[in-house]
């Protein structure tokens, strides 16, 4: 049985339209998403196989493919849910997310000055990355990672809330090579209901980081 699986899109391949095309989202999901999940479990049989044998010739590689693979896998899960046909604009209190928009405020300034850093860090990887909104459990705080590949350049620990999908797979059918336009884009299908859900959970779960000696 695979470890993981690919999870179902909570919407229909047109949802997003006009922001993102049906047809990006059809190859993005069934296509390079699957192949993420398939990565991942064909990398944990391959390190089981390694075990057996006591054959570690090629321990760097996997242990690099599982964390490729994996982070693909956990960061395009939560850039489906974060994504609605619905969204976009300000996080706001009468909407019922009132708690994460204190907590931008509070981290970042303003929600401008928010929008700006994470439009910034996604629209600058450079070759294929991310920019990620996370909650950072040691202080508590939201920061703003820009993320190679899936799993480089990452506080350890600190887990995502918001993930704009900077790949050239993410856009490259529909925007050419207009990453700025794209990512500016993305701001109006931002679901601040699910980011709102994942930012409680976050602060709410006892963190491993924190356990006291
Ligand atoms: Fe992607």
């Amino acid at each position: 049985m695979p470890v993981y699986t690919l999870p179902e899109l909570p919407y229909d391949y047109s949802a997003l339209a006009p922001v993102i095309s049906p047809e990006i989202i059809e190859l993005h999901h069934d296509k390079h998403h699957a192949a993420y999940v398939k990565g991942a479990n064909d990398t944990l049989e391959q390190l089981a196989e390694a075990r057996d044998k006591e054959s570690w010739g090629s321990i760097n590689g996997l242990e690099k493919s599982l964390a490729f693979h994996l982070s693909g896998h956990i960061l395009h899960s939560v850039y489906w849910q974060n994504m609605t046909g619905e969204g976009g604009g300000e996080p706001l209190a009468k909407d019922g997310v009132g708690e994460l928009a204190d907590a931008i405020t509070e981290y970042f300034g303003s929600f401008a000055g928010f929008k700006a850093q994470l439009s910034k860090a996604a629209a600058t990887t450079q070759g294929s990355g991310w920019g990620v909104l996370a909650y950072e459990p040691l202080s508590g705080r939201l920061i703003v990672e820009q993320v190679y590949d899936h799993q480089g350049n990452v506080g350890q620990g600190a887990v995502p809330i918001l993930v704009f999908d900077a790949w050239e797979h993410a856009f490259y059918l529909q925007y050419r090579n207009q990453k700025v336009d794209f990512i500016e884009a993305m701001w109006q299908v931002v679901n601040w209901q699910d980011v709102a859900r994942r930012y409680a959970a976050a602060k709410s779960r006892t963190d491993v980081l924190l356990l006291a000696p």
